[in-house]
């Protein structure tokens, strides 16, 4: 279902550079052999996709603090004669949000993530770089949400779901996670009435574009963010690192992969 190749293949022409983006599609014992073809080549890098954005790690020279964080490797580029790894989700969220909502970071004290699975991992080290603390993560599974903060970010809260009406009140940041709301699953319940009017939603789920979540936070006059911009910014910073090129998420491009999450991949 990967994007990433409409996005990339946008910025090879549309800054005229010589290069290629191709899907690989590898059986779980091809891995090592894959990565170690990887080095070997004139590539300059790959994204990794699930399943393996875990297991790719121990192939690796290095990966960053933030991929150490969240467990997982997105993105690979080489400098230095080495493979390097890196998680662009943390940067693709921050990213959008800056520019969604300038200034996010001096009215934020209290975060309620909501969701423990894979993007609230990328999404708690964000706060954690970010020097947030009072962060509450809510999901249906509670043990997941307590793996997650003894792993990433200690200073975290886990809640039940059933929590999150009474958090809104004093909530500055609230973010979706899960795939609540996203086309053929249910919508996420929640009445956004209490949170104060400079709160800012954040949904990742971006089929639809505009979920229902962050309707009712536009409805209300609050700061709505969408999932598409984090999925084109975290690209960004892929192009940036295997291209030396900081790639510009231009309208079009943007209008384009709109048009394109119209119909399946
Ligand atoms: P991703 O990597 O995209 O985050 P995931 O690891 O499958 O995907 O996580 C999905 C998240 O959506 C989880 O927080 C999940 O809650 P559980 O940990 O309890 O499974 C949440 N989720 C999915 N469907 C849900 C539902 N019907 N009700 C509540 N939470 C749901």
């Amino acid at each position: 279902h990967s994007r990433s190749p409409q996005i990339h293949r946008y910025w090879l022409r549309h800054y005229d550079l010589d290069g290629s983006y191709d899907l690989a599609e590898l059986a779980p014992d091809q891995l090592g052999v894959f990565i170690e073809k990887l080095r070997q080549s004139d590539n300059a890098g790959a994204n990794v996709t699930l399943p393996y954005k875990r297991d790719v790690i121990e192939y690796l020279d290095e990966i960053d603090e933030g991929s150490r964080d969240v467990g997982a490797v997105n993105t690979i580029y080489k400098q230095g004669g080495k493979l390097l790894g890196t998680n662009t989700d943390i940067y693709g969220f921050l990213t959008h949000l800056s520019l969604t909502a300038p200034g996010w970071q001096e009215n934020t004290d209290s975060v309620v993530i909501i969701g423990a699975g894979g993007a609230a991992r990328a999404i708690l080290s964000a706060m954690k770089i970010s020097r947030i603390d009072k962060i509450y993560i809510a999901n249906r599974t509670i043990s997941r949400a307590q793996n997650l903060i003894k792993e990433i970010h200690p200073a975290a809260r886990a809640v039940k779901m059933v929590q999150l009406n009474d958090l809104l009140p004093t909530t500055d940041l609230m973010i979706n996670t899960t795939s609540l709301g996203m086309v053929g699953q249910p919508p996420l319940e929640l009445d956004l009435l209490t949170l104060p009017a400079h709160s800012i939603v954040v949904d990742i789920v971006y089929t639809p574009l505009k979920t229902r979540l962050l309707l009712k936070a536009e409805q209300r006059g609050l700061v709505a963010v969408d999932g598409l911009g984090m999925l084109l910014h975290q690209a960004v910073r892929g192009f940036e690192l295997w291209f030396g090129t900081r790639p510009e998420v231009t309208p079009e491009l943007r209008h384009l992969v709109e048009k394109s999450l119209e119909v399946p991949p």
